[in-house]
């Protein structure tokens, strides 16, 4: 088993999914308890600890309050790896020295080894690697030794073959480096065990379901339905699991996509044959938004609408427990554990309010987007429903900047159906794409006058899980057919931007 010390990173999480999906079992651990946890786990055989791996985190290992370790870690004998923050701790702590880096730097960079550490066996000598930091190590403690460097990294892997202790600057847990599972796998190996799939696909599902079935046993649930994958896939895990017992509502909240709430309706009575209730909110969400311009405002209140009117239909349908499709990104980033920074709040999380008559249902909530999908096929599900963009809970309000007004959501929406169509056309393979009112205006000209109108901003974005992402490449002739088709289509729009930013720094809403 491997104990993750999690000093606060967003992709902590990552880090143990990959571990499992290795076939080892991983617990996460705050820095605090991390030693207990090692102990206690030494004492009885079946818990025993095989190796340690430090997150990355937000901190800086010199700031007042950083989160710290206990040094007897490193005197245990069980092998460690750091992995950013956790790299940089480990220097500091074993009389390494760490600077702030002359840049920020996030995104691809080349991994190129000198001389490579049993971590990096396997490892061409240049590769990709994520990296997402500040600092850096610039003077490694004793016994260690230097494996790699990236252009603007002195140190991006290091050693201490002796000591089974290795460091890295970059995340191997993110799809893009390039090595990143292997770079795990060498680990697990180095810790004395054996990586390997385990359970099937199938009984992964039907262990979930099982587990819904026993926490809600005869009782009905409510399920908030959006549509979108998670909560489809949520939905249907709690309706295999407990049948007529569910109710699924779909809140029109006005703030969704041309047509969205008709396909829903077709989609679910065809597929599911589960009863969908629609209930009309779009005044009562347009009303509480009004003069509302901060993000996390908006957010947090189209939040709480939906569940103020969830909790009026559970009353009506007697339901105790309330299923949510919130899956790991939306916990992370609205809280997150005990050292990670809120980065937004994702409505079915951070906008609850915190006194609630329903029980909370999530059976997403350890997993990520793509095995989000997959559990959905193995449900059986159309690759239409399971492959769908992630679209937003506070929907259209968060791709507005500013106020948002029905005339803004109606000239997004039609922004928005002709960068569907034209992207469906080309067939692209892409995360999502969307399109913002930036709440600009500016000049433009149509036929001899002058024009002063909206700008709208495409996004389209590649990614594997919600974590991080490149925006796509989208060609030329393809962004011009589609800047022509909306302003010549959209006559309040006279302008059209590409966004062209990853994540991180950007995430992929603009609010
Ligand atoms: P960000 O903007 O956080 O988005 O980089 C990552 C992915 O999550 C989607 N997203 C949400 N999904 N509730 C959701 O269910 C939310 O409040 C929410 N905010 C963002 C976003 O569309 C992207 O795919």
């Amino acid at each position: 088993m491997i104990i993750l010390v999690d000093f606060g990173g967003q992709t902590a999480h990552l880090i143990s999914r990959r571990v499992r999906e290795l076939g080892v079992e991983c617990i996460i651990a705050n820095p605090d308890e991390a030693l207990e946890k090692i102990d206690s786990g030494l004492r009885r055989n079946d818990r025993r600890i095989d190796g340690i791996i430090f997150s990355g985190g937000p901190a800086s290992v010199y700031e007042k309050d950083a989160p710290t370790i206990d040094k007897k870690i490193f005197e245990l004998g069980i092998p460690i790896l750091g992995i950013c923050y956790g790299q940089q701790l480990m220097c500091h702590l074993l009389g390494g020295k760490v600077r702030p880096g002359n840049k920020k730097e996030f995104g691809p960079a080349t991994l190129s080894i000198s001389k490579s550490s049993k971590l990096l066996a396997g490892v061409p000598v240049t590769s990709t690697v994520w990296m997402s930091h500040g600092d850096e190590v610039v003077r490694l403690p004793q016994g260690f030794i230097h494996n790699a460097k990236t252009q603007t990294i002195p140190h991006a892997a290091i050693s201490n073959e002796s000591k089974k202790i290795y460091g890295i600057q970059f995340h191997p847990e993110a799809v893009h480096t390039e090595y990143g599972t292997q770079i795990l796998e060498n680990f697990l190996k180095i810790c004395g065990l054996t990586p390997k799939k385990s359970e099937t696909d199938r009984e992964f599902v039907e262990n979930i379901v099982k587990d819904i079935k026993d926490s809600v046993g005869d009782q009905k649930a409510l399920c908030a339905l959006s549509g979108g994958v998670d909560s489809s896939v949520a939905a249907l895990l709690v309706h295999k699991a407990i049948g007529k017992n569910l109710t699924s509502v779909y809140i029109d909240s006005g703030l969704m996509r041309v047509g969205e709430t008709d396909a829903l309706k077709l989609v679910f009575q065809k597929h599911y044959q589960m009863n969908v209730d629609i209930v009309d909110a779009q005044d009562d969400f347009l009303r509480v938004l009004k003069g509302v311009v901060d993000p996390e405002q908006k957010r947090k209140i189209v939040g709480k609408v939906f569940i103020d009117v969830f909790e009026k239909e559970a009353i009506k349908s007697g339901a105790r427990f309330l299923v949510q499709g919130t899956i790991y990104p939306d916990v992370i980033e609205s809280a997150g554990t005990k050292h990670s920074q809120k980065i937004k709040s994702h409505h079915n999380v951070g906008g609850l309010p915190a006194k609630m008559n329903l029980v909370l249902i999530e059976p997403l909530r350890n997993f990520y987007k793509d095995e989000v999908r997959k559990i959905g096929s193995i449900l059986g599900l159309p690759d239409s429903i399971t492959q769908r963009q992630p679209f937003p809970g506070p929907g259209l309000a968060v791709r507005i900047i500013g106020e948002v007004t029905e005339d803004k959501l109606e000239i997004l929406r039609k922004a928005d159906r002709i960068l569907q169509e034209e992207t469906q056309k080309a067939k692209l393979n892409l995360w999502q794409v969307f399109a913002v009112f930036t709440g600009i205006k500016t000049t433009g000209v149509r036929g001899d006058n002058r024009a002063y109108g909206e700008t709208i901003a495409i996004r389209a974005i590649e990614a594997k899980d919600a974590m991080s992402a490149n925006f796509a490449k989208l060609p030329y002739e393809l962004l011009d057919k589609i800047s022509t088709r909306i302003v010549n289509e959209v006559k309040e729009v006279n302008r059209v931007v590409y966004d062209i930013t990853n994540k991180p720094p950007a995430t992929m809403e603009w609010e």
